[in-house]
This record gives structure tokens, C-alpha cells and sequence, in this order.
């Protein structure tokens, strides 16, 4: 386009007011070449040292970068530590408060190697990558550059909700600016890690208030869920995708096919066509694009209103802003 037009075209926009999705951001796979040559390798080596022991960290991992970019951007807010525990990290559940000392270990020694030059941000988008990868997942190539916001507000931290309906769902990911089909796909994150009693009694205990249990849910699952889970339970954890909650693999797609995904969330991914199709094609033939599919869209989540150029800052520990 010859600048003249794109001049028109800014002009145009600024007048109507309209707001416009901001051209993709300069992340770059080569970032830190010149500055940092080994920072990957660094993280890799970190992530690895604590994931391979602990397996379970992974899915605290992935979930905490999920978080960071769905609130405020990707830009390590969700880091952030706050005296007066108002930060978006004191919104979440406890359980998930795991894993923050892969990050800050990951950190640590970037900050020997070359200081001040990584951002937590691309720190937590390396590391997540790389513990899927720990646990059999796919890889994909992060492209860097992300900066670190010096915002974290606990008020912000508004996440999908576990008991939302399929409509919610991808009104909430179009927001975003996910199809329905990258909804089905990033929802089989859950193929791993644990969750509460809390969030799954209400789905077989008392679902309309009856005592009764959500018919969208396969009566023996009930079953299951009602032997780990006791009605005044809420601490107590279960596995997202039984069998294989260590494993990444396609088998949350089997479970959810046959109506056991465990939160609402899951299961409302058969009450979409799309969504429903997606399910169904990964079950029936053992997750033939999961792999790509997956990757592909943790590339997209990890670009989302990501800080470059001069905005934000390199933080110097995670934890605090500089
Ligand atoms: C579709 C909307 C989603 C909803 C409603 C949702 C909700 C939840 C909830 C409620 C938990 C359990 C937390 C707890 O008990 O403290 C959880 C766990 C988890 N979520 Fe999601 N999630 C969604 C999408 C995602 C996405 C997109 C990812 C990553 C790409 C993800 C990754 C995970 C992982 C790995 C866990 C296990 C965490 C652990 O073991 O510590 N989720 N999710
Ligand atoms: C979990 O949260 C509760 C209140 O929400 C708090 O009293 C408790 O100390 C927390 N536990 C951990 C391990 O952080
Ligand atoms: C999801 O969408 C619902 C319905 O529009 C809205 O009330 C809720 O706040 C949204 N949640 C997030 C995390 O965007
Ligand atoms: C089930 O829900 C109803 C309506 O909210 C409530 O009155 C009842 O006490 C609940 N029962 C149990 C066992 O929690």
C-alpha cells in the first residue's frame, strides 16, 4: 500500500473512532542472538531440571502462561507479587500456585549469563514450551521479544469459568481473537495436570439443585468423581484426563467424546458443531493434528497484546517490578 493510502487509512480510522486490531507485533525467533546468544538453551536446560522430576509442574506451567497472555497481554504480570495480595497472581486458585520457581530459577541463571537482557515474559513462554515438550508434548518455536508489564491487578484476573456454556466459551475466546475450532484445540491443554473438588461438586452432587447429577456427564464418571470427591470436599484433587494426566497426548479428546470431561468447559465442546467435529476427529483417530494444531495455536496465545519496542520494562526478577 503507498503511504498516501495508509495515511488515508489512519486518518479514516482515527475520525470514526474505530479501533483496529494492532498490526502483529515485532517478536522475532532470533531475539536475544546478538545479546543472548544461549538464553534458550538456558531455559531449556532449567525447565528440564525441574520438570523431569516433578512432572506434574508442567501443567502448572502451561496454565500459568495461558493466564499471563489472557489477562493484560503476555507480559509476565501474572509474576507479579503484591504486599497488599491484590496482584493477578492472588486471584488464582491455590492449587495452581505452583511452578513460579521454574521461572524465577530460569531467570537466575539468564541473569548470570547475560543481565538484564531476557524478559520474564519470553522467560514464561520459553518455559512453558519446554515443559511440554518435558512431558511428551509437541515443540514449537517461540518467537521473542516480549517486554514486562509493571501492572498486576487482581481485579483483571477474569478468566473463562469452568461452569461456562459453549456460547461463553467462544465469545470469550473471539475476544481474544481465537476461532472456535483453536477453542477446541487449547482446551486440550487439559490433557494434563489436576484440578479441585470445589469445581467439579456442584457438576455431580447438586447440578440443578435437585441432588441430582449434570446429564451431560457419563453416569460411571459420576460414579468415580463421587468416590474422590466428597460433597464438603473442596480441597482434595482430581485428574483432568484420568490415566494419562502426566502424559501429553491426545487422549482428552477420548474423554470428552465420551462425556467425561470433567468441568463443564469440557463437555460444552459438544454442543458446537465445529468444536463438536474437532472432538470427535481427534478421538476417533488417535489426535492425527493435535501436535500441530496445538502448537500453532500456543504460537498465537503467546503473541497476545505482547509489549515491545519501548513499553514495559526488562524485569530484573520476576517478582518485582525494576
Ligand atoms: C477453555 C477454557 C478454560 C477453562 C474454563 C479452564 C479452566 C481450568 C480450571 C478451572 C482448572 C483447574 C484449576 C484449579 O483447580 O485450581 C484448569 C486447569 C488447567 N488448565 Fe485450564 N481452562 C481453560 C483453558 C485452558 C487453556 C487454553 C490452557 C492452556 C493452553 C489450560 C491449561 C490448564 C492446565 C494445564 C491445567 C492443570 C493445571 C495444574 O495441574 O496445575 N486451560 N483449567
Ligand atoms: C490457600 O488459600 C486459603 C484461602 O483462600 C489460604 O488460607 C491458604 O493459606 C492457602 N494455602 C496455600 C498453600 O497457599
Ligand atoms: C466471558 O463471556 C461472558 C459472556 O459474555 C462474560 O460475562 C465474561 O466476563 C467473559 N469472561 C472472560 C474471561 O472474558
Ligand atoms: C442443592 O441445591 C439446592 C438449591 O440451591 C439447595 O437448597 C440444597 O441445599 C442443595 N443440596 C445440597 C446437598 O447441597
Amino acid at each position: 500500500m503507498a503511504m498516501k493510502n495508509i495515511l488515508a487509512l489512519v486518518v479514516l480510522v482515527s475520525i470514526l473512532g474505530v479501533s483496529v486490531a494492532i498490526p502483529s507485533p515485532n517478536l522475532d525467533l532470533s531475539y536475544y542472538k546478538s545479546e543472548c546468544r544461549d538464553a534458550e538453551e538456558i531455559v531449556r536446560k532449567v525447565t528440564k531440571e525441574h520438570v523431569g522430576p516433578q512432572k506434574t509442574l508442567a501443567a502448572a506451567l502451561l496454565r500459568m502462561h495461558f493466564h499471563d497472555c489472557f489477562v493484560r497481554g503476555c507480559d509476565a504480570s501474572l509474576l507479579l507479587k503484591s504486599p497488599n495480595n491484590d496482584a493477578e497472581r492472588d486471584a488464582i486458585p491455590n492449587l495452581s500456585v505452583r511452578g513460579y520457581e521454574v521461572v524465577d530459577a530460569a531467570k537466575s541463571a539468564l541473569e548470570e549469563k547475560c543481565p538484564g537482557v531476557v524478559s520474564c515474559a519470553d522467560v514464561l513462554s520459553l518455559v512453558a514450551r519446554d515443559a511440554v515438550v518435558e512431558i511428551g508434548g509437541p515443540w514449537w518455536s517461540v518467537p521473542l521479544g516480549r517486554r514486562d508489564g509493571r501492572i498486576s491487578r487482581k481485579d483483571e484476573a477474569n478468566l473463562p469459568s469452568p461452569f461456562a456454556d459453549i456460547a461463553t466459551l467462544k465469545k470469550n475466546f473471539s475476544d481474544k481473537g481465537f476461532t472456535a475450532n483453536e477453542l477446541a484445540v487449547l482446551s486440550g491443554a487439559h490433557t494434563i495436570g489436576i484440578s479441585t473438588c470445589g469445581l467439579v461438586n456442584p457438576r455431580i452432587y447438586n447440578f440443578t439443585g435437585n441432588g441430582d447429577s449434570d446429564p451431560a456427564m457419563n453416569p460411571s464418571y459420576v460414579q468415580e468423581l463421587k468416590q474422590r470427591c466428597k460433597p464438603t470436599d473442596s480441597t482434595t484433587t482430581v485428574d483432568m484426563d484420568p490415566g494419562s494426566v502426566e502424559k501429553f497426548d491426545s487422549h482428552y479428546f477420548n474423554a470428552v467424546s465420551e462425556k467425561k470431561g470433567l468441568f463443564v468447559s469440557d463437555s460444552a465442546l459438544l454442543n458446537d458443531p465445529e468444536t463438536k467435529l474437532y472432538i470427535e476427529k481427534q478421538a476417533k483417530l488417535g489426535g492425527p493434528t493435535f501436535n500441530k494444531d496445538f502448537a500453532d495455536a500456543m504460537v498465537k496465545l503467546g503473541k497476545l497484546e505482547v509489549l515491545t519496542g519501548n513499553n514495559g520494562e526488562i524485569r530484573a526478577k520476576c517478582s518485582v517490578v525494576n
